[in-house]
């Protein structure tokens, strides 16, 4: 069997998704071993978790600035993970625009996942937006990130009611519980395809 792809992980909030991502290691359903992982917030939950773990955890210096994600950041985030071994970047809940110089450095190696059938509902709250908008269905997305906002070719897909009694956090949840699923999944899928090639 091909070796374990290494994984690194970035990361802003609870860091469920990480979590799925660590379980499936353990389980044997994923053949992969998480390097790094990186975060914008020193506070994130993410980052004890991954501490908690054993796991190389690191805070992102983005210059004092809230939502950006300045070059010299992106460029410090890229070398870290060269260094670290990375061969798969994946954003978990990261809420900062990932753009060049990251995705020179590791080009079809990023993915993403989004809590919305993309192109349905990109950018902030998606789950929201689908409650809003009076969505019967919605669900979750993995894909490849490029320099849009979720607008990457998508890998894996899972679909999720949207119940009549829904609220945007009741939607969320039902999404989180396919999204632990289907991350791990379209993981292996890419390692596969990386492994191979
Ligand atoms: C997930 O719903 C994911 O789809 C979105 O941000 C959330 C992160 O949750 N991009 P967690 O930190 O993995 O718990």
């Amino acid at each position: 069997m091909a070796g374990k792809i290494k994984l690194g992980v970035l990361g802003s909030g609870s860091g469920s998704n990480m979590q799925a991502i660590m379980d499936a290691i353990d389980a044997g359903e994923l053949n992969a071993e998480i390097v790094l992982v990186m975060s914008d917030f020193p506070d994130a939950y993410i980052l004890e978790r991954a501490r908690k773990a054993g796991l190389p955890a690191e805070v992102i210096d983005c210059g004092g600035y809230k939502t950006k994600f300045p070059d010299e950041s992106q460029a410090a985030v890229a070398a870290k993970l060269k260094d670290a071994g990375v061969e798969i970047v994946c954003l978990a809940g990261f809420m900062r625009l990932v753009k060049q110089p990251l995705l020179e450095v590791f080009p079809d190696r990023i993915l993403n996942i989004h809590p919305s059938l993309l192109p349905a509902y990109p950018g902030l709250m998606a789950w929201k937006q689908a409650v809003d908008d009076g969505a019967t269905e919605s669900g979750c997305t993995v894909h490849h990130v490029d320099a849009g906002m979720d607008t990457g070719p998508i890998i894996l897909q899972a679909k999720v009611p949207v119940l009549p009694d829904d609220d945007a956090a009741s939607l969320h949840a039902r999404i989180q519980i396919q999204e632990h699923s289907l991350y791990p999944r379209a993981i292996s899928k890419i390692a596969k395809t990386a492994t191979e090639k």
